[in-house]
């Protein structure tokens, strides 16, 4: 057999081989179990509960559907809003790649999904989602008082309770109803409304973060008029 054509059976060999590869994994496309647990990297600013949007909207019901129309979500960027996308396996895939690359000017702070089978197995995830074939339970995101996230605020323990606050010289005195006072630098205290039906009841914001100790302390109230009413500037 001549050198020519020894290479050429070769690599027609290997090209059937390739072929059949690339096949068996277009079949498999993508294990949505392990697409949930890639989802990790999203859930501290998406849920897939149909009309949970948080700091991104709602990833419920996504697939096939042009991105950007997400039904009460009210923070699209103009970017995203004017993009002409449906989402489906090729998009998707470009958007988790690199969002800003994908659409300049998105307001999804995120760099993007490096390895291309994360990529492909969280997209079978969000598939199966859509598709109502995959649990819509929300990953554990942990206790109350120590994450981020949408937890319930009317079901607070006492130590989350907030009974009052007092604002005095750059210092906010938080009390609870478990009895105790956190004292908490002024700069430290972040004060957020959530009228959502996770939020707390009218006039009883909730305090969430890290043992209030740390930086990160949260008051969450229920609508913004009560902010200002409910702290009293006082040094007693
Ligand atoms: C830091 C917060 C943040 C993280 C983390 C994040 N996203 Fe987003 N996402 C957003 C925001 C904000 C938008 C809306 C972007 C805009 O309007 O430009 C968005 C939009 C989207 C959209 C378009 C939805 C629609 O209705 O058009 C998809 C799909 C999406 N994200 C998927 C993901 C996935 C999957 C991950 C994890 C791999 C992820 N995002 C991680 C904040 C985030």
């Amino acid at each position: 057999m001549d050198h020519k054509v020894r290479c050429g059976l070769a690599s027609a060999t290997l090209f059937a081989v390739l072929a059949l590869a690339t096949g068996n994994d277009a079949n498999a496309a993508g294990d949505p179990k392990h697409g949930a647990q890639v989802f990790q990297a999203c859930i501290a600013c998406h849920s897939v509960k149909p009309g949970e949007h948080m700091t991104g909207p709602s990833l419920a019901g996504i697939w096939n559907r042009k991105a950007g129309t997400a039904e009460g979500f009210l923070r699209y960027s103009d970017a995203l809003k004017r993009v002409d996308i449906v989402l489906n396996e090729a998009t998707l895939d470009k958007w988790l790649a690199n969002p800003e690359q994908f659409v300049p000017g998105t307001s999804m702070t995120f760099p993007g999904v490096r390895e291309s089978k994360d990529r492909e197995d969280v997209i079978a995830y969000l598939r199966a989602v859509s598709e109502g074939k995959a649990s819509r339970a929300e990953p554990r995101r942990g206790g109350m008082m120590m994450q981020s996230g949408k937890v319930d605020l009317k079901r607070a323990p006492p130590a989350g309770q907030v009974v009052s606050i007092s604002h005095c010289g750059d210092t906010y005195a938080v009390r609870t109803a478990d009895g105790k006072t956190s004292k908490v630098w002024e700069f430290n205290l972040r004060l957020k409304t959530d009228s959502s039906k996770d939020g707390p009841q009218p006039g009883k914001p909730v305090i969430v973060g890290a043992g209030m100790q740390g930086d990160r302390a949260s008051v969450v109230f229920a609508a913004p008029a009560e902010i200002s009413s409910f702290i009293k500037q006082t040094c007693r």
